[in-house]
């Protein structure tokens, strides 16, 4: 069998690591230099492109790049859902979850846009940026996809939420899986997004669960903000860590202040799962506005994306009662720190290692 210290020491060779914590991709929270000091701490930097125009993608590795030409980073997007609900059904929804905004105040009256941008051509630009890794979420890459990223020598990481996601990723030729526990902060990447509320597995039980059952190294997310976890999670049977939470308190991560200081001593009851920021379940922190759709009379949000759209026309009107940035958090928001991404990552691993010592 193979010890702790080989499966993370194989992992860290392969991929170019010094250190076997990866920085998850969050979408509108992943400006370079956080990832260049994850980078630069012997981690893996990363980039979530899902709202991204992919000029902006190219940009984006281009001042990593500058930054930290030998750093290891990865790029990462949503694989778009198939539409369960006819074009009636939606309207429909979102016209109802509309009239329940309004009880915030009135939407901005100049036309904005929010949510995906396009998948295919976010898709090219990351190939073409050739990244370490690229990872997806919320489905799998296409076959034809897959193939050119490992002709250009680009790793794929899968996120799963379950063992049959997980084995569908290895089938489809993924690289490594993403464990993604329901401890995290951000959206769930359930494949079906209707499922996502009934697949709510702690990361406990994930990832043994996946590695006893996968051949592809196993990769832990959600809940993970301190050294603790970091070891937990390797003696689980991970061979890396992914961590989101944990590094949006630091200066690099350039967060909305009032998001900031909603994540400072969040403790785990202080989180929910929530459809009203996107219409997609996601873990944040429990505010009145979060709490207002919990109420029994409160609509269902409408589907994703429809309902970040209906969300940035809000905001657009600044109506108060409306958190003016999406607050995600993970559990383990109250082990954020304020201090640089880079001491994070190197506080992280020493605190890990000498548990695992
Ligand atoms: C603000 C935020 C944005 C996120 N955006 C993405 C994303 O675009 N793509 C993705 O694969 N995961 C995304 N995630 C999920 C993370 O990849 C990861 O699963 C999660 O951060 C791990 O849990 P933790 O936050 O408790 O560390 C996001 C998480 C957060 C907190």
């Amino acid at each position: 069998m193979t010890t702790i210290r080989q499966r993370v020491a194989d992992f860290c060779d392969t991929f170019g690591l010094t250190v076997p914590v990866l920085q998850a991709p969050m979408a509108g929270a992943c400006p370079v230099p956080l990832a260049l000091a994850v980078a630069r701490a012997g981690g893996m930097g990363a980039c979530g492109t899902v709202l991204d125009a992919p000029e902006r993608i190219g940009a984006w590795m281009e001042e990593f790049r500058a930054g930290a030409p030998s750093g290891v980073v990865q790029l990462n997007t949503w694989v778009p859902d198939r539409l369960s609900l006819s074009a009636g059904e939606r309207d429909n929804l979102a016209r109802k979850a509309e009239a329940f905004l309004e009880r915030f105040g009135a939407p901005g009256t100049v036309p904005v846009t929010g949510g995906p941008r396009p998948y295919a051509e976010q898709c090219e630009a990351m190939l073409a940026a050739r990244p370490a890794v690229i990872s997806s979420i919320m489905g799998l890459f296409e076959a034809d996809y897959v193939r050119r990223m490992h002709d250009t020598g680009v790793a794929w990481f899968a996120c799963a939420t379950t063992l049959e996601e997980a084995l569908a990723a290895q089938e489809a030729g993924a690289d490594a899986v993403v464990a993604q526990g329901m401890e995290a902060g951000g959206h769930r990447g359930s494949f079906d997004p209707e499922q996502a509320e009934r697949t709510d597995i702690g990361l406990f039980a994930l990832v043994p669960w996946f590695a006893d059952h996968l051949r592809i190294p196993v990769i832990a997310a959600g809940g993970i903000g301190d050294g603790r976890g970091v070891a937990a999670a390797l003696a689980l049977g991970a061979s890396a860590v992914q961590v989101g939470t944990a590094l949006l308190r630091s200066p690099e991560a350039g967060i909305a202040p009032e998001w900031a200081a909603a994540l400072d001593q969040t403790g785990p009851e202080a989180t929910t799962m929530t459809r009203a920021y996107s219409g997609r379940l996601a873990r944040a922190v429990s505010t009145p506005f979060l709490r207002a759709w919990e109420e029994p009379n409160a609509p269902r949000p409408a589907p994703f994306p429809d309902q970040i759209a209906l969300m940035a026309r809000w905001r657009a009107g600044g109506a108060p009662g409306i958190d003016p940035a999406n607050h995600f958090a993970g559990q383990s928001a109250a082990l954020a720190t304020s201090e640089p991404a880079g001491d994070v990552i190197t506080r992280l691993w020493r605190d890990a290692s000498a548990l695992l010592a």
